[in-house]
């Protein structure tokens, strides 16, 4: 939450740094800011409330020069969403300027403390604070790094704060506290940069270092200097992001979500490549640090992740419970932290997050680390926190940048990873002999043809469905067993993106509550493919019918049956039960990216949401 941008180098630094918004705008986009210093014009602030674009329009009015500066777009924890609330920050003196991304827990404290000092504040935010105690310090130190880290050793929670000082234009400082922002600094001849997020760099270097909890960064036009905040030197070799620039930019489509929809064959073969050998029926997972007899003694394995990564790992329940006969219990990883966890010996954590920045989800997997459990993350953004915390190592997506708020490519990558992982347990195990994990493996290769029939297909329908149901205020999205977990992702979908009221329930339970909800306005959005519970699902679709619900069915290509039952029907194509999810999930997608689109939303950017959850 939170997107944090800076440059030091040659370049025009509004250019980079308000490029560098543009691609974390997902991270929150209550307001923007900018503080760009150059000798001559001194330092120059422009913020905006609203869109990047408002920050845009300004700077076309009033432009800020410099080779040096910082961004900030900001997703509101404390204080309205106001112009003196946006960041960048300034001290008392205007000399020292911050932006954050993450929270102060304890600024009130601070606040009231600096108040009886005599200083003033502009704003309602945490941040202010950080930047009067930077600016504190600074007049007795002179110097901006040690004044930072006297200011930082009086913060609690979890942030990511880039400092700068018209004193030292040459550099600015960035660290990290905890686990609420990521922190990622990328080099190049002569120019270095900063940022919440890789795309927002990707177009100047590939070559990054990520900063570790409790680290400060110098950075300057000839490199970074890294340091733990209590002073010992870090020395960190660059990774090398392999994320291509163009796949961070929309191209030709209309919204990221959509580009991230169409993406979705090509991701479902990407994250197979040089993992599976369909001859032999195995699968090896490179960065998985378990071997075979690590993955023999677990016995439980506690899946905690939030959002759409939950529901995926709803689904990785029913995926290793069946494939590798482990017991799995799945937690949101918001309420795992609190609740005590007994993890035991033979247990292994699984975490699964897009962003590998989930706050709530990095603190389970800390969790599990304090227990002595190993944890295994399903994880998206390479480098991220999630994937260097996994001391069973990380299964990346490789889905590449997932932009849109609203999670699509990730969520059926997510799925794919779970069945690979769930194969790989089986495999170990001895649940699965070779030519089952052949079957399985035929079954994953033949899915990106699938998935491409599925959006083909979709697409005028959705269209005529948004048409026709694009006015309604709720819809109701059923399933049952693995498509469930679908059911309660369509119905998040639909609401996250159009604001309907939309509910995701058990196809079973629809009896015990939801049925009243239930009239000839209802859109019931039912999966029913032709699995071994298929005719459970149409009796419940004629109990549907009955109150004269209107009935959206995704169904197996070439069910008659279906069709005389629902007023429509999306088909897909058959393949294993429990990879039908992947398939059935995708009309959904598309369905919510018409009904939003119908209803004039902003698609990839939803109010109040932003896509890395870094606060709690
Ligand atoms: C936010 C996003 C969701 C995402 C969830 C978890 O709520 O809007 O799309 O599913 O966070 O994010 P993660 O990065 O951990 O998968």
């Amino acid at each position: 939450m939170c997107g944090i941008v800076g440059y030091v180098g040659p370049r025009a630094a509004t250019e980079v740094v308000v490029g560098g918004l543009q691609r974390l705008e997902y991270r929150g986009y209550d307001s923007a800011g900018i503080a760009i210093y150059d000798p001559e014009q001194g330092l120059q602030l422009r913020r905006s409330v609203g869109k990047l674009s408002n920050l845009v329009q300004r700077l076309g009015q009033q432009p800020a020069i410099g080779h040096v500066g910082m961004g900030h777009t900001r997703w509101a924890t404390h204080g309205n969403v106001t112009e003196e609330n946006a960041h960048p920050h300034r001290d008392a003196s205007g000399r020292v300027v911050v932006i954050q991304n993450g929270i102060v827990e304890n600024y009130l404290e601070l606040k009231s403390r600096l108040l009886e000092m005599g200083y003033h504040f502009q704003s309602q935010t945490d941040t202010e604070v950080i930047a009067h105690l930077v600016g504190h310090y600074y007049r007795e130190e002179q110097a901006l790094e040690p004044a930072l880290r006297r200011a930082l050793a009086e913060l609690r929670g979890g942030n990511a704060v880039v400092a700068f000082c018209v004193d030292e234009p040459e550099r600015l400082i960035v660290a990290r506290l905890g686990n609420a922002g990521g922190v990622v600094i990328g080099t190049a001849p002569g120019e270095t940069f900063v940022a919440s997020d890789v795309p927002a760099i990707l177009d100047y270097t590939r070559e990054m270092v990520f900063l570790e909890d409790r680290e400060l960064a110098v950075i300057t036009r000839t490199g970074v200097t890294i340091s733990t905040l209590s002073g010992a030197p870090v020395t960190r070799t660059p990774v090398n992001v392999p994320w291509d620039p163009v796949a961070a930019a929309k191209g030709d489509y209309k919204h990221f979500m959509q580009k991230e929809i169409h993406e979705q064959p090509r991701a479902l073969m990407d994250i197979l490549r040089g993992r599976i050998d369909q001859e032999a029926g195995q699968v090896q997972l490179e960065d998985l640090t378990l071997d075979d007899r690590a993955l023999r003694r677990v016995e439980r394995i506690y899946v905690t992740a939030c959002g759409t990564a939950w529901h995926a790992g709803l689904m990785a329940k029913f995926m290793i419970e069946s494939l590798a006969r482990v017991r799995v219990e799945v937690d949101y990883a918001s309420e795992f932290r609190y609740r005590g966890p007994i993890l035991g010996d033979d247990a292994l954590l699984l975490a699964i997050t897009q962003s590998g920045e989930t706050v709530d989800t990095l603190a389970a997997m800390e969790e599990a680390r304090a227990q002595g459990v190993p944890s295994v993350a399903i994880v998206n953004a390479i480098g991220s926190q999630a994937a260097r915390l996994a001391d069973g190592g990380p299964i990346y997506l490789h889905a590449g940048p997932e932009i849109g708020v609203a999670s699509t490519k990730a969520f059926t990558s997510m799925l794919a990873a779970a069945y690979l992982f769930a194969l790989r347990l089986g495999q170990a195990r001895g649940t699965l002999k070779p030519a089952q994990i052949r079957e399985h493996l035929q079954a994953m290769v033949e899915l990106p043809g699938k998935a491409a029939t599925v959006i083909e297909q979709s697409l005028p329908i959705c269209a005529e469905l948004a048409e026709r149901y694009h006015r309604a205020s709720d819809a109701l999205f059923l399933g049952r067993q693995a498509n469930y977990p679908i059911a309660l992702e369509g119905a998040l979908k639909l609401k996250e993106i159009s604001y309907i009221h939309a509910e995701g329930y058990p196809a079973g339970e629809m009896k015990h509550g939801p049925i009243a909800l239930i009239d000839e306005d209802l859109p019931v959005v039912c999966i029913a493919p032709r699995d071994a519970i298929y005719e459970k699902m149409i009796s419940n679709i004629e109990q549907v019918r009955a109150r004269h619900g209107q009935v959206i069915a995704i169904g197996t290509t070439g069910d008659t049956l279906l069709a005389t039952k629902a007023d429509h029907v999306i088909e897909v194509p058959a393949t294993l039960p429990l990879l039908q999810p992947i398939l059935t999930v995708i009309p959904l997608q598309i369905f919510a990216y018409d009904m939003a689109l119908r209803r004039g939303c902003d698609v990839d950017q939803p109010r109040n949401l932003a896509k890395s959850v870094t606060v709690e």
